[in-house]
């Protein structure tokens, strides 16, 4: 698999695996998700996971913060988000430390996601990737 940094060209697909996130979680997407996307595409760095055909089958999105503590930066990460019928292969793992490279390689010292309590599978993804539970569903990953 590999991962691209998305281009504005790319925001129907987003919108298309968004919603499919948001019906999965029995959420309605709203009616100017492609909007508020739009609205927001500087401030959000958004991927896309794709295969060896060049199918898109995830997706997540980054934002960057800043780690006073550290005087450095970090991302947020948020919108991970896999396809049914790909999960369970090791693929957002995969894409996980695609995303930690690409945030190293920009200076970041953490990465920070913010996870339900009753999302068990994500929980254990991340906890299995390195990642520490800080307080109230937010969790971090330092970045060596
Ligand atoms: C969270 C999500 C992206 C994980 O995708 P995935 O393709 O299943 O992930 P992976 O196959 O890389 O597995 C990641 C970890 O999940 C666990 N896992 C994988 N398949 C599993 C299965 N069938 N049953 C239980 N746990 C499983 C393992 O701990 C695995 O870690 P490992 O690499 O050490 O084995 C996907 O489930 C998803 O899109 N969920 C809905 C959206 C969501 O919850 N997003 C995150 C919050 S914003």
């Amino acid at each position: 698999m590999k991962i691209k940094t998305a281009r504005i060209e790319d925001i129907r697909k987003i919108c298309e695996l968004y919603a499919a996130q948001m019906k999965d979680l029995g959420e309605t997407p709203p009616h100017n998700l492609e909007s508020l996307i739009r609205k927001y595409w500087d401030k959000q760095i958004w991927f896309l996971f794709y295969d060896a055909h060049d199918f898109a089958f995830g997706m997540a999105y980054a934002v960057e913060q800043i780690v006073y503590s550290l005087g450095k930066v970090g991302y947020y990460i948020g919108g991970a988000f896999i396809l049914p019928e790909w999960r369970g292969r090791g693929l957002y793992r995969q894409a996980m430390n695609q995303i930690e490279s690409w945030a190293k390689d920009r200076g970041a010292v953490e990465l920070f996601a913010r996870i339900r309590d009753d999302n068990d599978h994500s929980i254990k993804s991340l906890l299995a990737f390195g990642w520490h539970k800080v307080k109230y569903g937010n969790y971090v990953k330092a970045l060596q």
